[in-house]
């Protein structure tokens, strides 16, 4: 079997580069941060408090995420599901974004998510974005890039996703939550984020969605080949 790990920044473009990748490669792209989504979004429809590590371990018990792979447009698409509920679409939200920034830091959280996330790579090709993938998840993986680019130009994308959903937010506004969540991201205490030290570093700030699908792919296609 084949493991790409693929960690980065919020908003580095990693889901749209990785899905178009995975795709061009033929392996199932699995999108970590989607499990932490899910479980965020449980949490808060509970009312648990994010702040409570306990409360959120203890909420933990009885609850189901699961990846379910549906074939669209010729393309397998992840979908999310809490317990029967696909969660897909709900949680593409700034809230459950910075939700899932929150109950990501607790270590109940990640030892929930860390074993089904590893079996995966066990049985398919996969190419899996995360925070903690080429570090943590899948140590031995054959390729692990860390993919990124400058806060201003990812604040900049994202206020452009935001705008062509509908939901438009202003640039200061998601500069500050871009920041804050690579602070919380990158300074937890466990599984942090951070390059493997085998990690190949993807700058790209200077590069459109084309030009950054063609370099990870270069990088892939060296190391596999
Ligand atoms: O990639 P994303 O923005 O959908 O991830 C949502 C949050 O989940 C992110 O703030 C950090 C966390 N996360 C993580 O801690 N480890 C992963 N492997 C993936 C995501």
């Amino acid at each position: 079997m084949i493991a790409v790990a693929i960690d980065g920044p919020a908003g580095a473009g990693k889901s749209t580069v990785a899905r178009r990748a995975a795709q061009a490669l033929g392996y199932i792209y699995v999108d970590t941060g989607a499990m932490y989504r899910a479980i965020g979004y449980a949490m808060t429809e509970k009312g648990v408090d994010l702040s409570d590590p306990d409360a959120i371990a203890e909420n933990l018990q009885g609850l189901t995420i699961r990846l379910g792979f549906e074939e669209e447009n010729g393309q397998l698409c992840q979908h999310v599901y809490c317990g029967n509920e696909d969660v897909s679409g709900k949680i593409r939200t700034p809230e459950i974004s910075l939700a899932a920034s929150k109950v990501s830091a607790v270590p109940a959280v990640r030892s929930f998510l860390l074993q089904l996330q590893k079996d995966m790579a066990k049985t398919q090709n996969v190419l899996m974005d995360g925070r903690d993938i080429g570090t943590v998840v899948l140590p031995d993986a054959q390729v692990k890039v860390f993919l990124t680019a400058s806060s201003e130009v990812r604040a900049r994308r994202r206020c452009r996703e935001l705008e062509e959903k509908g939901t438009p937010q202003s640039y200061e506004e998601v500069l500050r939550d871009v920041e804050l969540r690579d602070y919380q991201d990158s300074h937890r205490a466990i599984a942090p984020m951070k390059p493997a030290p085998d990690a190949v570093i993807l700058d790209t700030s200077e590069l459109d969605l084309e030009g950054s699908v063609q370099a990870l792919l270069r990088i892939i296609r060296e190391k596999v080949s």
